[in-house]
């Protein structure tokens, strides 16, 4: 039953995001703490054939394009398996991945023979000493080895998602912005949203879409393009100097995107979440562990579609941090 997927707000979900795993080889700080987190065990990871199984339903509930994310999901080591199932379902999803580009040197081009159509890629930062400080690693030439191999197997358009954050990255963003478009890489600027494991998000040290736009018209000639070629994506994206080329900035905080979002989400432990900050979870893992059949699960995912807020509320005085930090929900 294609489009069953609606809200009570009418929305429709078509882009599911699937967290393959809870681990990264990064450490970001505005993401986890530099020991890491308390990582999922192996039995509380759904299999591949589980997550396969999932993905089916899903698709044909109406979903048409899957993204893969963590953690890292380079990290699972089935994960090219993984993409090669997916694309062979009925009814096939568009597929991409959201990743931190570690390991794309190597994984790339079998991804893409697996059907992966596309990935973007975090980076905040192309100053390797910069790169160190804000990710606890130091494996920047790791990246940009890993954009290449991505745009050279076709992976495109590869786009470059930031997050600014004040005293660390921010003023760097004019030179990411030359360094992506010399390589044609689409940047994306990010507004830092309350996510982090560590609960230590403060909407006043935040970099603003407002701020990342000034800054970049010091360099940058920006031209909007038209809201209303947007759709539900979530970058209000910006020509610049006259283009091809575009830059975009997503405003997940101060002008959320909420209103149009298609999207719905599967963590790496099998639970399906209508939101980032949602405060409630349906267990399909135990579903499909007690052996209902597809027809249950499918239930329970319009089930929790049908709850969907109307938005984050971030902003609201009653808002709470969901327990689950964003390397855990998925990107
Ligand atoms: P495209 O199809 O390439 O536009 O992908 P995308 O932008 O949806 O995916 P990506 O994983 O690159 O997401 C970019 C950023 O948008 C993420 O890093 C998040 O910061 C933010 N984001 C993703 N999903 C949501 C969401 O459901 N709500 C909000 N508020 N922000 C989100
Ligand atoms: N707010 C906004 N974006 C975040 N990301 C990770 N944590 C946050 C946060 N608190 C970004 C990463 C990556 C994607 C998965 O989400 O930088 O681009
Ligand atoms: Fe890893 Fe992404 Fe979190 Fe960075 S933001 S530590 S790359 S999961």
């Amino acid at each position: 039953s294609a489009g069953s997927l609606r809200d009570g707000y009418g929305r429709v979900a078509r882009d599911l995001r699937v967290s393959v795993t809870d681990r990264c080889n990064l450490r970001c700080t505005y993401c986890m703490p530099a020991e890491g987190l308390p990582w999922l065990a192996k039995p509380e990871m759904l299999t591949d054939d589980e997550l396969v199984r999932l993905v089916g339903i899903f698709t044909a509930l109406g979903v048409t394009q899957v993204r893969l994310t963590g953690g890292e999901p380079l990290l699972r080591r089935s994960l090219v398996d993984l993409v090669r199932r997916i694309a062979a379902l009925p009814e096939r999803p568009r597929i991409a991945m959201t990743t931190n580009g570690i390991a794309l040197d190597r994984l790339a081009a079998p991804l893409a023979d697996a059907g992966l159509d596309r990935v973007n890629v975090s980076l905040d930062t192309i100053d390797p000493q910069t790169f160190r400080e804000l990710t606890l690693r130091d494996r920047f030439a790791d990246v940009e080895r890993g954009l290449k191999a991505a745009a050279d197997a076709g992976l495109v358009p590869v786009k470059v998602n930031a997050v600014a954050m004040r005293g660390v990255n921010d003023t760097g963003v004019p030179d990411l912005l030359q360094w992506c478009l010399d390589r044609g890489y689409e940047l994306r600027f990010i507004e830092q949203m309350p996510l982090d494991a560590q609960h230590g998000w403060d909407r006043d040290r935040m970099v603003s879409a407002t701020e990342i736009r000034d800054r970049l018209g010091e360099r940058f000639g920006l031209t909007p393009l038209p809201d209303a070629d947007r759709g539900s994506a979530p970058a209000e994206r910006f020509l610049i100097d006259g283009g091809p080329a575009t830059v975009g900035v997503i405003a997940s905080v101060t002008a959320p995107f909420c209103g149009a979002c298609d999207r719905t989400r599967l963590t790496a432990d099998g639970q399906v979440r209508n939101c980032l900050f949602s405060q409630r979870e349906t267990d399909l893992r135990a579903l499909l562990r007690s052996g209902a059949d597809d027809e249950e699960i499918a239930a329970a995912i319009v089930g929790e579609m049908r709850v969907k807020r109307a938005g984050h509320g971030i902003d609201d005085p009653s808002f709470v941090q969901p327990d689950r930090p964003m390397s855990s929900i998925g990107g």
